[in-house]
């Protein structure tokens, strides 16, 4: 086991009516101007944010909304909300939604703690940030884990760099999870979700470091509860249950606890966030498009731990642990087709491209090869080139 720091500090509030104490959670941070930040209509549609805008209203606090984040959410977005929450003089930023709002939320608190600065260098890495507003959450859909992780990603819809800032200030004071607000998701978002929630887990689960047993025991836990979980939530999307195991699963599955003590991979993430900026895709399907490649051209860096998936998580008993490791991938792809995710770039929808998209995809993902991603199989431009290639039909 690798040394490692945990430091998860999101106050967690599950449950049915959670939202119901916001106001007091954002009243003990002491803070009074309150920007509340939010997608493009679900949460209005569903009555939350006029719930939630009258609390705050009732308890004394000045609010001012901010609607409009789309999913894949805009650096531009994010530029012009920070400017707004300054000039109302917003002391808490709050988002009420999913990974897009939230991680919107944090560019947000970070640009408007600092105006002098253009948050997208924080992305860039040319500037650290020094400061931040105190962010909160409202969850309505179970994928991102944006809601307890140090993570903002943003896209740059100028270039089509699809970007994320690791960093503590990203870490929402608190976090409200009541797995009655995903009730109205439609099945693509559940799905999604499903998918991103076991690539977190993937990601970090497929790594070169041995000898970490209770790591690994809890991403196979999780994993096996968000497949027995995934297709019930499917099936029914106001099954308490299960929608209340993957909330907790998608936070679980992104606040490092999966992921304790050894190195992480991300290479699916990092090569799937190049197909959202570029094609504006769902972030959980660009990931199953591109996961089934991944794995083909990676498992032998590392059989036994493919090996170790396919029995721990899957059940599968092959005895040799090649046979296990590639019944593991197809099982694997299987479920995520059951879920009606696609495999490919086809059933991505974006076609079969051109070898030069392909070639300006491995480029950037790879920093013109100056960035190696992983630690699985670590990866060059070629490689990840020769990975879209196999996505590629
Ligand atoms: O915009 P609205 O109208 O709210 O609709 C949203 C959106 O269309 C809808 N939705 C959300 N809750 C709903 C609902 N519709 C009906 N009922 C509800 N209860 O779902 C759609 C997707 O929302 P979005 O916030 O984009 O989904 P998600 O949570 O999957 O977030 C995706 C973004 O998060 C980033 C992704 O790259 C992507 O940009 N990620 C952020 C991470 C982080 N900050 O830690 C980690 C992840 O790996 C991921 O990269
Ligand atoms: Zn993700």
């Amino acid at each position: 086991m690798h040394s490692f720091i945990y430091h998860s500090p999101t106050k967690v509030l599950f449950g049915p009516d959670s939202e119901d104490h916001v106001a007091e959670e954002i009243a003990a941070l002491g803070a009074k101007h309150v920007f509340l930040v939010y997608g493009g209509g679900s949460v209005v549609r569903s009555g939350l944010l006029a719930r939630v805008t009258a609390g705050l209203k009732a308890a004394g606090f000045d609010c001012m909304e901010c609607g409009g984040v789309q999913p894949n959410p805009r650096l531009s977005f994010a530029r012009d909300a920070a400017k707004k929450a300054a000039a109302f003089g917003a002391d808490f930023i709050l988002a009420l939604g999913g990974g897009s709002a939230i991680d919107t939320a944090k560019a947000v608190a970070l640009g408007a703690a600092e105006p002098e600065h253009d948050l997208w260098d924080y992305w860039l890495g040319t500037r650290a940030p020094e400061r931040s507003l105190p962010v909160g959450a409202v969850l309505t859909i179970s994928a991102a884990g944006s809601e307890t992780s140090d993570s903002a990603v943003l896209t740059d819809e100028e270039t089509g760099v699809k970007r994320g800032l690791s960093s503590p200030f990203n870490r929402p004071r608190f976090a409200v999870m009541d797995p009655e607000l995903t009730f109205t998701l439609p099945k693509y978002q559940i799905a999604c979700g499903v998918v991103d929630i076991m690539m977190h887990t993937m990601d970090r689960y497929f790594t070169p470091t041995t000898g970490n047993q209770l790591t690994d025991a809890f991403a196979e836990a999780l994993l096996r509860t968000v497949i027995a979980n995934g297709p019930a939530a499917l099936a029914d999307s106001r099954n308490y249950d299960a929608m209340s195991e993957l909330m907790w699963c998608g936070s679980v599955s992104h606040n490092g606890l999966t992921g304790l003590g050894a190195a992480t991979d991300f290479s699916p993430h990092k090569l799937g966030h190049e197909l959202s900026g570029k094609f504006d895709v769902a972030h959980g399907a660009s990931l199953s498009a591109v996961w089934g490649a991944w794995a083909r051209y990676s498992w032998r860096a590392h059989p036994e731990r493919f090996a170790q998936f396919a029995r721990n998580v899957w059940g599968i008993r092959a005895a040799l642990d090649e046979e296990a490791a590639e019944a593991a991938i197809e099982t694997t792809l299987a479920f995520f087709r059951s879920l009606d995710m696609p495999t490919c770039f086809t059933e991505l929808g974006i076609g079969v491209q051109d070898d030069g998209v392909l070639a300006e995809m491995a480029d950037r993902a790879t920093r013109g090869d100056t960035f190696v991603i992983g630690s699985f199989r670590p990866l060059r431009r070629a490689d990840a080139l020769e990975i879209y290639r196999l996505a590629n039909h």
